[in-house]
Formats: structure tokens, sequence, C-alpha cells
């Protein structure tokens, strides 16, 4: 990894991206940082400023909206990027398709597959430069359908095919592209799911332990850390004794 240049993390407010940037910090990388929530993005640049010395960039988007997310990619124009973890995302409800919210349905589409999209897209153009890394991350929903889970499903199954697709597409580039599916993962997004009821959310660690972000980061280290001639393609992480 080249610390001169910057990692771009979306997502990076809580979970999975937090703990990809405390990660990175810690190996001396410079980080831009997006989320909707600044003051938790604000609470993490302190941080890891302090403790490793790396350059902290933060702004607030949000991924569903177009105009957010240029203005962003404007801003950070002149930035040399060979990281993108492509991350931001979430889940809502868990309702039988017929019966759930129409607003649970957009909020995914608009969040997993428009906003993941559009930020794949703007960052093409930086990685070819830096002969760089992307590193989306999916789900095992993006490969085993459940009952209440259709939509969100079936956002990250299309994480999942674009990843193969840029793969492909870019590999003449020395760009490379990783599809890092985490199985279930004790974060904010089981509560996010059920719109801020942790109880019920809690409800989808019982039984097993489930994995940590610290988990699914070391499987992002890892990817991003072989020889540029290897290419992590995909990597399902699971809970030990989830056995779904
Ligand atoms: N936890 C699991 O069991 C699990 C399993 C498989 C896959 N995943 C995937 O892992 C990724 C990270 O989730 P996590 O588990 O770390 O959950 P999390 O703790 O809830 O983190 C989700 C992150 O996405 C950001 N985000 C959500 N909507 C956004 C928007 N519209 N614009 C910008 N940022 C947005 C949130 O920031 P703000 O709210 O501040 O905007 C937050 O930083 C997601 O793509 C999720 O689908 C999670």
């Amino acid at each position: 990894m080249d610390n001169n240049n910057y990692a771009l993390i979306t997502g990076a407010s809580s979970g999975i991206g937090k703990s990809c940037a405390e990660a990175l910090a810690k190996d001396g990388k410079n980080l831009i940082l997006i989320a909707r929530r600044m003051e938790k993005l604000e609470e993490i640049k302190k941080q890891l400023e302090s403790e490793h010395g790396v350059d902290v960039l933060i702004y607030q988007a949000d991924v569903r909206d177009d105009g957010q997310v240029d203005e962003f990619f404007n801003q950070i124009a002149d930035k040399p990027i060979d990281i993108v973890i492509n991350n931001a995302g979430l889940a809502r409800g868990k309702e039988q398709f017929e019966n759930a919210k129409w607003e649970n349905f957009k909020e995914m589409i608009e969040t997993n597959i428009k906003g993941f999209t559009k930020i794949a897209h703007l960052s093409i153009s930086f990685l070819k430069k830096t002969k760089g890394h992307i590193v989306n991350i999916s789900s095992i929903a993006g490969l085993q359908a459940y009952e209440g889970g259709s939509v969100y499903c079936g956002s990250k199954a299309y994480v999942q095919m674009i990843s193969r697709a840029l793969r492909l597409e870019l590999k003449d580039t020395n760009v490379r592209v990783t599809d890092i599916a985490p199985g279930v993962t004790e974060t904010d997004f089981w509560t996010v799911r059920f719109h801020g009821d942790k109880a019920e959310g809690n409800k989808a660690y019982e039984g097993f332990a489930p994995l940590q972000a610290k988990d699914i980061t070391d499987c992002i280290i890892f990817a991003l850390t072989r020889p540029e001639h290897v290419n992590i393609d995909t990597m399902l992480v699971m809970p030990t004794e989830d056995r779904r």
C-alpha cells in the first residue's frame, strides 16, 4: 500500500466502514471518509489523526443523492486515491414482499444499488491513475435468499454481479476488484434494519457468535495487501456456528 495516496471509504461513520478506517490509519494510510452523520466522522477524524498522524478528510454526503455525490467527487478531484471501499449500505424491514413498505424498498434500492453504482462509476478514473483497488461490500444475502429479504438480497446480488463485470473490464488496467460478502456481523446494521429497535435487531445473533466488524476488516486488508498479480475476486465470510 502506498501511504502517499488516500483510501476512500463510504459508510465510514460506523460498523465495517469505521473499522476499515481504523485499520488503514494504523498502517499509516491517509483517508477520505464519507457518511451522513458528520458528528461521527468528526470524532473518527480527531481520533485517527491524533493517534496515527494520518490525513483524514471527511465529507457529509448521502449516497442516494446524485448532486451530493457529484459535489463530493468535485471536492476530492485532485486527490490520489488507490483504495475505494464501497461499503455504505443498509437493510430496512424483514416483512414478506407483498406486505413490505414501498419506502423501505426504495431506500434499499437507492442506497445499495444506485448509490453504490454511482460511487463505483466515479471512482474508476481515480483508481486507473494509481493502479488501485476497489472493494465492494455485498453479503451472504446476495448468494442465499431468505423470506423477508427479497429486495435486500436482490440488491446484494447486484453488487456481486457489478463486481464480477468490473473485474473483467478492468483486467488490463491493473485495477483490482474484490467482492467481500459478510455473514451476520454485529454492527448497527441490525438496529437500523428495524428502524432503531435494538432488541429486535439483536435477534439476528441468537444461538451463535456473530462476526465482528474487525473480522471483515481483516479479510479486506488481506485482499488489499496481496501482490499486484493476485486479485481476490470474492470472499464469503460466515460466523462459524451459523449453519444457515
Ligand atoms: N452487519 C451485517 O450483518 C452485514 C452483513 C452483510 C453485509 N453487510 C453490509 O456491510 C455494509 C456496512 O454495514 P455495517 O454492518 O457496517 O452497518 P452499519 O454499522 O449500520 O454501517 C452502515 C454505514 O453506511 C452508511 N450509510 C447508510 N446509508 C447511507 C447513505 N444513504 N449515504 C451515506 N452513507 C450511508 C452509514 O452512515 P450514516 O448513517 O452516517 O450515513 C454507516 O456508516 C453494508 O453495505 C451492509 O449491507 C452487513
